[in-house]
């Protein structure tokens, strides 16, 4: 599974700078090619010259070399790799991760680095617990980052406790689990059309107000990205939102208002694979917009509002057998209730339920915290997680029903 892999490995300055030299060997064993970044401190703990032997390259230490002024650029090694596995990783290079400090090559790789990274911890027990590394550990988790948890056992300063850097044969199975996931759902998405709905919808009330919601957008482009990092087709119809979608392989459509949404998403469904509908649709807009602004004057103003057409009832009547139909259910009381009703009413496969209670979750914020439930009344809850890790999550469950 590894055969080919371009892995970075950065070394960090610990005492478990030793198991790099390990994993370095196991994942040349597994014909992976593999770099290696280290701190100025880690050069301490492990010598470059045995990192270089090992992984049949050159260690790369500083932004240039001194002798000739060669630049190493951090850019092209975030490009190159497949995948980057910080092992060890002390407690400072976790923190200056979590806070974007880019003072050496390994953390410029970092956030340079497009590809999955892997942090492997190790660090004495009391360092692990302090709510300072935890928080940092967790705003990790929230990039995206995957922490390989350390174990419990001896640690160098003789105390017994949470701490040890995972072992190198189990880092290597996780990376091998890890491709294995991403080459299966790779097959089943591959050129797949999926229709993303994201963002508000606008309904003026007169030339210059309208009735909307916080939507932001960036639960729907999220989803959408991920769906495209995996080869499928996208056409992204979008309410008013600041996000941009970065791949190529997404059509966006932008629009305004509920019928506009409504009216785009009737023409292309046919065309589609299925669809996940993440868009805060208004269900209601005002029955009669003024083209003009509305003066202010002493007279009370009600504004009559008519419904809306629903997007989701309407795609789910037309669903056929080859097509999947999702959607979210934003609540804020009964979440589970409320979202089966809605999956049996828009005949949806599965809906995506946040609720506004959990906070975190929800709109305008990076973050979510989701459960999904199907029609086969399966249940699953998720912790909060950034808004990518929440697409990649859906996406994996996606990938088990299509
Ligand atoms: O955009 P963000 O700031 O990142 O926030 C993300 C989000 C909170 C908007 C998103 O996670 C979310 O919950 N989207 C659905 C919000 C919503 O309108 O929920 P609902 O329970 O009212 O609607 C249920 C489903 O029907 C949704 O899939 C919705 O897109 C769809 N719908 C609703 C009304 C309507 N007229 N047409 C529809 O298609």
């Amino acid at each position: 599974m590894l055969e080919n892999r371009k892995i970075l490995i950065g070394v960090t300055g610990s005492i478990a700078a030793y198991k790099a030299a390990i994993l370095i060997r196991l994942l040349v064993k597994e014909q992976a090619s593999v770099k290696v970044i280290m701190t100025p401190l880690a050069k301490e703990f492990i010598t470059p010259l045995t990192l270089a032997a090992l992984s049949k390259n050159p260690v790369l230490v500083d932004f240039y070399n001194p002798e000739n002024g060669e630049w190493n650029n951090h850019v092209d090694l975030g490009m190159w790799a497949d995948a980057y596995i910080i092992a060890p990783a002390t407690a400072n290079t976790i923190a200056k991760m979590a806070n974007g400090i880019a003072d050496n090559l390994l953390l410029t790789a970092y956030l340079s680095a497009r590809c999955p990274v892997f942090v492997v911890p190790a660090m004495d027990m009391d360092m692990l617990s302090h709510p300072a590394t935890q928080r940092n550990i967790e705003r990790l988790k929230q990039y995206g980052s995957i922490i390989l948890e350390p174990e419990t056992g001896e640690l160098a300063s003789g105390l017994i406790g949470k701490g040890r850097m995972e072992e190198p044969d189990r880092i290597v199975d996780a990376l091998g689990q890890h491709f294995n996931l991403k080459k299966k759902i790779l097959s089943r998405l591959k050129d797949k059309k999926i229709l993303v709905t994201a963002g508000p919808t606008r309904e003026p009330i007169d030339a210059v107000r309208f009735v909307s919601n916080y939507s932001s957008g960036k639960m729907g482009y999220a989803i959408a990205e991920k769906l495209a990092y995996y080869g499928a087709k996208i056409t992204l119809v979008s309410g008013p939102s600041d996000e941009k979608p970065a791949s190529a392989g997404i059509k966006l459509k932008k629009v305004k208002t509920a019928a506009e949404m409504h009216r785009e998403c009737i023409k292309v469904f046919g065309l589609m694979d299925g669809a996940i509908l993440v868009a805060a649709v208004a269900d209601y807009r005002p029955r009669h917009p003024s083209n003009e602004k509305i003066k202010r004057s002493k007279e009370k103003l009600i504004i009559e509002l008519a419904e809306n057409p629903d997007i989701a009832a309407s795609l789910g009547a037309m669903k056929k057998k080859h097509q999947f139909l999702a959607g979210f259910a934003l609540e804020t009381q009964h979440g589970t209730e409320n979202a089966m009703k809605k999956l049996i009413k828009k005949n949806f496969d599965f809906i995506v339920l946040n609720s506004l209670q959990d906070r975190g979750a929800g709109f305008e914020s990076d973050t979510n915290k989701i459960t999904i439930l199907d029609k086969h009344n399966r249940i699953i809850e998720f912790p909060l997680k950034s808004k990518q890790e929440v697409a990649e999550d859906i996406v994996q469950y996606l990938q088990t029903i299509i």
